[in-house]
């Protein structure tokens, strides 16, 4: 996937002698050492990240740890103190004023947490706006604008007034109106956080609906970490100005770089956290048709497993072969794979999270994980799922004393 935001070395300083604050970033000084010292605020710290395009890209930590000035940097609201934010390639720090404007009306659209309405003007001239100022005939933008709207569930409400909507219908025309002018980019600031925490999950929902859709690439601002687990296909967690760790989900649960970052995932439901895919093993397959009892019990002893799922030509598992079946099988003098086939067995896309599987694991059989085909990906096994719950504790052994 191509690029499609870019910050190399990004900083913000706030205050009167910016030089200064970077001179003493560079020489390793941290943000409290700054401040006290110069009297600037460094917000953003030397940020850089790939973000591609159709990516969501989460930008999440505490209060005051520069997430919106971060975002603000990408198009400009706030002028970097330095480094470069690359939009397709292009250096939006090195372009006039005019063309971060037109940037703004075309390729980035900003979605606020207090959504920013016009009071008095209609659900539907709110969504027209931003492409009435692009210059849009009224017929054309009134299209256009009702189209958004349907995308967001609001097409009825198009002629009533921002006042008479609820919150999450509110943030739903900030929505429709962000996409009314099709930007490659969604900037979104805290978007979801001033909701009710029904409406907000439910928003929550609408955004991965709305995203499978419209693919675009969405810089999402939080401080909640369910939020970033739910919603990010990356997370990039920021502690005083500074990205301190960016991963998927899985990684920063799974490896967290600093306390910090483990603070926040100590209580979170790692069962909602894990995809199967994320957690199966790539164990390949045995093939109907082409594969003998003997190969099935070389492979078995290869793997060290003591059963393997059999797929047919299309890659679809037909059931599982126990290494007893096999012998049985051999005894018995059938001398096929097909014959040794247990053809009861639990499967799982690969998209399920592994809270999914609970019930699957009752019996302990070997879980096969399907691709968006129905092809066999991987294996689970019940007790990989249980160990991937508890979160990574010190090796007893090592706190035991020496005899
Ligand atoms: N206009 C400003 N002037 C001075 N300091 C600011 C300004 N805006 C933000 N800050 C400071 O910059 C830091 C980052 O703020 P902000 O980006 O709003 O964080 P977040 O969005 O993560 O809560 C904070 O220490 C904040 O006080
Ligand atoms: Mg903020």
């Amino acid at each position: 996937m191509p690029v499609k935001v870019r910050a190399e070395r990004l900083s913000k300083v706030f205050g009167d002698s910016p030089g200064a604050a970077l001179e003493m970033l560079d020489g390793g000084a941290s943000k409290d050492e700054i401040l006290r010292e110069t009297g600037n605020v460094v917000a953003v710290s030397e940020v850089r990240f790939d973000i591609e395009e159709g990516e969501i890209f989460m930008v999440m930590g505490l209060s005051g740890s520069g997430k919106s000035t971060l975002v603000r940097c990408l198009n400009r609201l706030i002028e970097p103190t330095c480094g470069d934010v690359l939009i397709d390639g292009e250096n939006i720090l090195a372009v006039d004023e005019g063309r971060v404007r037109e940037l703004r009306r075309t390729k980035m659209s900003m979605v606020f947490q207090h959504f920013a309405l016009f009071p008095h003007k209609s659900v539907r001239e709110n969504v027209e706006f931003g492409l009435k100022i692009r210059g849009a005939a009224p017929a054309e933008r009134g299209a256009a604008a009702l189209d958004t709207l349907r995308l967001v569930g609001l097409e009825d409400w198009a002629e009533h007034y921002p006042a008479s909507l609820s919150g999450g219908m509110q943030q739903r025309v900030g929505l429709a109106r962000a996409l009314a002018t099709d930007p490659g980019i969604l900037l979104m600031d805290e978007a979801f956080s001033a909701l009710d925490p029904l409406i907000r999950r439910d928003m929550q929902d609408e955004l991965l609906d709305l995203q499978r859709k419209v693919r675009k690439t969405i810089v999402f601002i939080t401080h909640d970490f369910h939020e970033a687990l739910k919603l990010g296909d990356r997370i990039a967690m920021m502690r005083d100005g500074k990205i301190v760790q960016v991963g998927p989900p899985e990684e920063i649960v799974s490896r967290p770089a600093d306390d910090y970052v483990v603070d926040f995932t100590r209580d979170i439901d790692r069962g909602r956290v894990f995809s199967c895919a994320s957690i199966m093993r790539k164990i390949p397959p045995l093939q109907l048709g082409k594969d003998t009892l003997d190969t099935a019990t070389r492979r078995m002893r290869q793997e060290s497993r003591d059963a393997l799922h059999v797929v047919d030509g299309e890659g679809r598992p037909r059931g599982i072969v126990h290494a007893g079946a096999i012998a049985r099988s051999v005894q018995a003098g059938e001398p096929d794979l097909a014959d040794a086939l247990l053809d009861g067995f639990p499967t799982t896309p690969e998209t399920a999270r592994i809270a999914d599987l609970y019930t699957m694991c009752g019996d302990g059989l070997p879980i096969a994980v399907l691709d968006s085909r129905g092809a066999y990906a991987g294996v689970l096994m019940p007790l990989d799922i249980l160990t991937k719950l508890t979160p990574d504790v010190p090796d007893p052994g090592t706190r035991r004393a020496m005899p």
